[in-house]
């Protein structure tokens, strides 16, 4: 842990070397004895500015996550581990025949040359192996959900804090320009006094339904499969519950933990919520049975209660894998004066004031009283309100659209690796990522319990 934290000074001073020698300091190296100046260059730091990391997990987002990370100044990727040889034979093809390549996630942990590692492995491996990382020394960017099971946030969260590594959470929503723009319009009170949020993930494909491509070859001899069960009752191979593990509850997290947590992310961010104090899911297997036991379409409703970050609102979510309108995901902040509307590139924020006069006639009891009072009823109202008081305001739509290229993913590694260089606070720690995961994961728990969930978001508790 020492070392590591050394190194990560070291890199960062590697970058003022020249500043440093322009300044002269030789006259206090040179009091120092060989083996003094030695210590602060530890033979596990390379002499040049890297940040060397492993992925676990080369699935598809492993793939996605790798190339984002390696586009970043000063990283390279030295290993990588997974449990299928068709996916390390892709590694070597992918990112050179002399990255190292492992189906044991543990002889990538006690590498020494090793100073970070990326998680995306299949949801229920997220706790186990980040935890394993930080006592390792290393720094982790772990995938979204956090963990699979509320019950392995906590024990993430003391591993982050005892270790201090730096731990960011793979919800790159958190880092988009689009959300934080969004953000400070809410703020200043562009939609007025929030009361709800409305949001969606919809799909209607096999794809988006997680019925991913399988190899030729999957079989217990190319997959490790006693390893993925590791912890679990014996059960068969089993290529579905390897290749699509997104479809049972024993390896993923549904449709809730899968999806409802990057809309979660996103609110919290907005709002600085902590997350919400009632939990309720509904949901249905409609379309997609090929196996799997848990639904293709859910529905998740949330109160978030007063806080002094926010009013009181409710949270309604949902996910249809069989929309009937394509892929489609819409995020919505209602408000009393107005709505933020997010799209896949921006926003638009719509107003609709209140006059200040309640209105009189159309669908209105005013036509059925007799002639005589209607009169004296519009004479009263005209009386009291003047034309202006009578009309809504009227407040000019607002559109952001991000910048041509912006990428949050990639923004979202650079944040990590200046945590990992530089020591910078990181946007997505494990308590945001667990704050935002644990409430999707309490209505995989609704749904299959058929009961309210009753959450104390503070202390991250299922009360
Ligand atoms: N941030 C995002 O937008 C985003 C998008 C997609 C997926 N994800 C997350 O990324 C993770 C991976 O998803 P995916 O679609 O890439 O799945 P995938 O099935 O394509 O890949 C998962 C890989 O993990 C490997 N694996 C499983 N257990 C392992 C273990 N113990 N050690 C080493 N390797 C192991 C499997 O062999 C597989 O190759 C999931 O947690 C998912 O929620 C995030």
């Amino acid at each position: 842990m020492k070392t590591n934290s050394t190194r990560r000074k070291f890199i960062k001073q590697l970058g003022g070397t020249s500043l440093l020698l322009a300044a002269g300091p030789f006259k206090s190296l040179a009091s120092e004895t060989s083996e003094n100046r030695a210590m602060p260059f530890s033979p596990r730091i390379s002499p040049n500015d890297k940040i060397r990391v492993a992925t676990i997990g080369l699935g598809i987002m492993g793939n996605v996550d790798t190339d984002s990370a390696l586009k970043v100044p000063g990283v390279e990727l030295v290993a990588a581990c997974d449990l299928y040889n068709g996916r390390l034979a892709r590694a070597k093809e992918k990112y050179g025949n002399n990255i190292f390549t492992t189906r044991d996630y543990r002889e990538i942990l006690n590498r020494k040359d090793i100073d970070a590692v990326i998680i995306a492995t299949a949801d229920l491996w997220h706790a186990r192996i980040a935890i394993d990382a930080m006592n390792a020394g290393k720094a982790v960017y772990c995938e979204k959900p956090v963990v699979q099971k509320i019950s392995d946030g906590l024990p993430v969260i003391a591993a982050q804090k005892k270790t201090g590594k730096p731990m960011q959470v793979g919800s790159q929503r958190v880092s988009s320009i689009v959300y934080r723009k969004a953000k400070e319009l809410y703020k200043t009170g562009e939609i007025g006094q929030l009361n709800c949020v409305e949001a969606s993930f919809d799909r209607q494909d096999a794809l988006g339904a997680w019925e991913y491509t399988m190899p030729t070859d999957g079989s217990p001899t190319t997959v490790d499969w006693d390893r993925y069960i590791e912890g679990m009752a014996k059960m068969p191979w089993d290529p579905k519950k390897f290749f699509w593990w997104r479809n049972y509850k024993d390896f993923g997290t549904g449709v809730a933990g899968d999806l409802f947590v990057h809309l979660l992310s996103g609110i919290h961010l907005i709002t600085d919520s902590i997350g919400p104090k009632v939990i309720f899911a509904s949901g249905q297997l409609c379309y997609w049975k090929d196996g799997r036991d848990v639904p293709d379409i859910m529905t998740g409703i949330m109160q978030y209660p007063e806080t002094k970050e926010h009013p009181a609102f409710q949270l309604m979510l949902r996910v249809n894998f069989v929309s009937g309108q394509g892929e489609k995901g819409v995020t919505r902040f209602v408000g009393n004066e107005g709505v933020i509307e997010m799209l896949d590139n921006g926003f638009t924020i719509t107003h609709s004031l209140m006059s200040k006069a309640p209105g009189i006639g159309g669908w209105d009891a005013f036509d059925t009283y007799p002639k005589a009072m209607q009169e004296e009823l519009m004479k009263e109202y005209n009386k009291k309100y003047t034309a202006d008081q009578q009309k809504r305001p009227v407040k000019p739509p607002i559109n952001y659209t991000a910048p041509e290229n912006y990428d949050e993913h990639l923004e979202h590694f650079k944040n990590f690796f200046d945590g990992v260089r530089d020591n910078k606070p990181l946007v997505e720690g494990p308590e945001f990522a667990f704050r935002a995961a644990a409430p999707t994961l309490a209505c995989n728990d609704s749904y299959f319990q058929k009961k309210i969930i009753n959450w104390d978001p503070l202390n991250m508790k299922v009360v």
